[in-house]
């Protein structure tokens, strides 16, 4: 069982631990494990007492049902729905929609537990935490509905609408660190300089607990999953719901899927252990933690059956499916299971049921408005071309003239005489919108048959309509 005592323990320095354990001095020193040491700024030195390395703490299904019954009535419980695209993708797809939570993810579960664990001490003197965004909501959110003084340190990556948002729940917000290693490390020199309580959003085992409790409605919600897809970034979402569903229904599989970006698990598990991985930037910004925690990692690790890396531009269609398909509003990271589905990476599941957890729903307006973009010229609904016609009266109508007569519309349009060599002619440049990959070639064959001159820009990443739905 998760003890409350664990909060009481304040961050000890670096310097009092004994890190002289040569085995792990001289994997960090090998040539090979460069890459896995976080830059000097990242560095730790500050340990946190709850998420101890060497004596990580595996969080047990008595702890996940704790949390169930402390959290009741502080969290909403979220629809888990058969999906629309069941249908074009051969799987049953069930979406579990953490998004619609109040401040938009599954994050509050973790953080409301944390909370009402404090002693009345602890509430009067509030916590500190680092995060991205959507844990520093929840937990900005439910400190204000507690009444209890939140600080959170979000790196300067953090998006802003997300960093708005804590403000606006009375958190004190700095914005410092070039990533979420870097702002860990300032959040728990002032959780030891203030003895205030480091909350890590997430290994810290109450947090894992709390995230679990979606597992107890999943088993409730979809009765019978053959499998339950989970976003991963520092993995305690993946492992608190693992502990549920293993111990409720033991056939259901546990698959893990991240971004190619911020491949951080499957790095951990290829070094039987979490390690530093360099993160890039990434639509699931969510999923951006480049070290799983060890209580996280410990727990899950003998419960996940596999760990699927996915690649951006499928997130980005994902969003836009989800949009156009389900109504949802969906950050990166709530997209990544549908975008594995997308990529055909669970396809040993057609006829079968699979659970998607939709955790977040927390994008910047104007990265949603770039990924549909994105996702429409992926798909050849958005096609951009230059072709050089007639400059003599009716040259430009004609071109018009043959693009309507196939259905397509022009979304923008420009000409230009000046570069050209043939003073009879004008090149034109458009953007046009098709209804499908289909309709994209039926008018990419049409102005080839009409026109000599035709460039298309191709995305650099088109899919074709076999490839995904
Ligand atoms: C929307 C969303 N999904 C998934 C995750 C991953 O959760 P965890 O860090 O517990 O693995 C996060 C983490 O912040 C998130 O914000």
């Amino acid at each position: 069982m998760v003890e409350d005592k664990i909060i009481d323990k304040a961050p000890v320095t670096l310097k009092e631990q004994k890190v002289n354990d040569v085995k792990i001095k001289n994997s960090l020193n090998s040539e090979s494990d460069k890459a896995t040491q976080p830059p000097e700024s990242a560095a730790e030195t500050v340990l946190d007492p709850s998420c101890d390395e060497k004596n990580p703490r595996i969080i047990s299904f008595q702890d996940v049902c704790q949390a169930a019954f402390m959290i009741k009535g502080g969290i909403d419980f979220t629809p888990c729905r058969r999906s629309h695209l069941s249908e074009q993708s051969g799987i049953e797809i069930f979406l579990k929609k953490e998004f619609q939570q109040y401040t938009g993810s599954f994050k509050e579960r973790g953080a409301r537990n944390f909370l009402l664990h404090l002693t009345p001490e602890q509430k009067k003197n509030g916590v500190v935490s680092a995060s991205l965004g959507n844990h520093a909501l929840g937990l900005s959110y439910h400190g204000m509905k507690l009444k209890i003084p939140v600080t959170v340190v979000m790196p300067k990556e953090a998006p802003i609408m997300k960093v708005q948002k804590c403000r606006s729940f009375g958190a004190h917000v700095l914005i410092q660190g070039e990533d979420m290693a870097a702002a860990k490390k300032i959040a728990m020199e002032i959780s030891r300089d203030k003895k205030t309580p480091y909350v890590n959003g997430y290994d810290h085992p109450l947090i894992i607990s709390g995230q679990g409790t979606i597992g107890l409605e999943i088993v409730e919600q979809c009765e019978g999953a053959d499998a339950i897809v989970v976003p991963v970034g520092g993995g305690g979402l993946i492992a608190g719901i693992a502990t549920a569903i293993k111990t409720l229904s033991p056939q259901t599989k546990i698959i893990g899927v991240e971004s190619n970006k911020c491949p951080s698990f499957s790095k951990a598990l290829q070094h039987g252990g979490p390690v530093y991985t360099p993160n890039l930037a990434t639509l699931a910004d969510g999923l951006a933690v480049p070290k799983v925690g060890c209580n996280a990692y410990a727990t899950v690790k003998p419960l996940l059956d596999r760990m699927i890396v996915v690649k951006e531009e499928w997130i980005a269609l994902a969003i836009l499916r989800l949009v156009e398909m389900e109504k949802c509003v969906v950050e990166g990271a709530g997209a990544a299971g549908l975008a594995a589905i997308l990529a055909g990476q669970l396809d040993e599941f057609k006829g079968k049921k699979v659970v998607l957890l939709v955790c977040g729903g927390n994008i910047d307006t104007t990265t949603f408005g770039r990924c549909l973009e994105r996702g429409l010229a992926a798909e050849g609904r958005l096609m951009k071309f230059n072709v050089t016609v007639s400059d003599r009266p009716g040259g430009i109508t004609e071109l018009c003239r043959l693009i309507s007569s196939i259905g397509v519309t022009i979304k923008d349009i420009m000409h230009e005489r000046a570069w050209l060599k043939d003073i009879y002619c004008v090149e034109v440049k458009c953007v046009v919108e098709t209804a499908d990959f289909d309709h994209s070639q039926q008018l990419k064959k049409k102005l080839m048959e009409n026109y000599k001159n035709v460039f298309f820009n191709e995305p650099s990443f088109a899919i074709h309509k076999s490839a995904a739905f």
